[in-house]
């Protein structure tokens, strides 16, 4: 039905590929009430779980100090325990955004009272400099709970925020320093990552009385990353170092292989934060060459070699035959819906779109999404932290979970 415009368009060649893809959306979208159901079941048990673990056992009956309160993150599949981690931690967002979306995608009253109370626990967040990704813990939190809320009561905690993770952008770089400390002078460290902490600065740009420096801050991270942090091919490097002493003005001083399995190689979730990211980044500031760069960087995912046949990536797009990471998959499913609005070829949004609802069709299958606590109620299996670091292979991820609900919520709207 999606797809009737598209085929007046289309070569005869490629009509066969256009014409299954309307009965595969149809049949995830006839779905879709019975994954949420599932989904929600998962989530009340594992917010039933957490509850109790919110503080940790040290501040109990100390008059607890709100920093300490921790946060589901993942499961810990030797001893079959929750994982809590601090509210610090960089996925901290992610587990309220999924009850978040949980509350768009049910109606459930109780999703949007459990939500707005982990919501609250991240607020200290707000002052935080020393990493970059509170624009992540933020924006998936308070960022989904102002849109569905529509309130502005987490305003000035959202401008706050813009304005901790401003103080790590080096005007002289033009761009936003990922880890280490800020006053750090031997390496400027960036990844790929961070263009998912920009959109919380447009957003906040967007608040009555918001700062335009704040998007402008976004926006030349954005440039500056596109000119130097990927290889001609439109794969992408994990960490660059740029060299910050003066008068060098931000040349790359060294690659380092980070999360991936080697400098050569493309990390299939840095590649998937960059289809995200530029994605997100054009239709925030409609220049055509972050378009053009999403569509540059969903090319080499989509065509390259190692891609899997149902669209759930290795953990690298070097390690065929290794373990896959749903979380990859997911994000890359919720951008490419995106993208599939934007790109002005309708066969490449077709494509891109049919790609999208294979990679959560593949999701929601038993091979990905769990049954009753397999994996401690996470919804999806499969997911790779860091295999280089030897943390978090093949297992839940909150993340993964947060862009899966994510895509197909963006799959039901349209
Ligand atoms: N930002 C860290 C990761 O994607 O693992």
């Amino acid at each position: 039905m999606k797809y009737t415009w598209t085929l007046s368009f289309c070569s005869v060649a490629l009509t066969t590929s256009l014409v299954a893809a309307p009965a595969a959306e149809e049949a995830l979208l006839a779905r879709l009430p019975e994954i949420f159901a599932k989904s929600a079941a998962h989530y009340k048990a594992l917010d039933a779980a957490a509850a109790p673990l919110a503080i940790s056992e040290k501040e109990v009956g100390k008059g607890w100090d709100k920093s300490k309160a921790l946060m589901p993150h993942g499961f810990n599949r030797k001893t079959r325990q929750l994982d809590m981690r601090t509210i610090f931690w960089w996925t901290a967002g992610h587990f309220p955004g999924s009850l978040w979306y949980l509350y768009e995608a049910t109606g459930d009253e109780f999703f949007k009272t459990r939500a707005k109370a982990w919501t609250e626990t991240l607020a200290p967040n707000a002052k935080v400099t020393s990493n970059h990704d509170i624009g992540f813990i933020m924006y998936c939190s308070y960022g989904n709970a102002k849109r569905l809320l529509k309130t502005d009561e987490y305003d000035a905690l959202i401008t706050s925020t813009a304005d901790s993770l401003c103080k790590r952008f080096k005007p002289e770089l033009g761009l936003i320093r990922s880890w280490g400390m800020l006053d750090e002078t031997k390496d400027f460290l960036v990844i790929p990552d961070n263009m998912m902490n920009l959109e919380l600065l447009e957003e906040a740009a967007k608040i009555p009385g918001g700062e335009k420096r704040f998007a402008d801050v976004a926006r030349s991270h954005a440039t500056k990353t596109m000119a130097h942090h990927f290889r001609a091919d439109g794969g992408t490097y994990h960490v660059l170092n740029y060299d910050q002493r003066p008068g060098f003005h931000g040349a790359v001083q060294e690659i380092r292989r980070g999360q991936g399995l080697s400098c050569e190689t493309a990390w299939s979730r840095g590649q998937a934060w960059a289809i995200y990211g530029y994605t997100m980044m054009y239709r925030e500031a409609k220049d055509p060459a972050y378009l053009a760069f999403a569509e540059k960087v969903t090319d080499f995912a989509l065509n390259h070699p190692n891609m899997p046949i149902d669209g759930v990536p290795y953990w690298d797009f070097g390690a065929p035959g290794e373990e896959r990471d749903t979380s990859a998959a997911a994000i890359i499913a919720s951008g490419l819906l995106e993208l599939s609005k934007y790109v002005k070829s309708p066969d490449k949004a077709a494509k891109y779109r049919a790609f999208a609802v294979k990679q959560l069709t593949a999701l929601a299958s038993p091979e990905y999404f769990s049954e009753g606590d397999e994996i401690g109620h996470w919804l999806l299996k499969h997911g790779v932290g860091h295999k280089p670091g030897g943390s978090e292979v093949d297992t839940p991820l909150d993340y993964g979970d947060y862009y899966f609900l994510e895509a197909l919520l963006r799959l039901k709207k349209e």
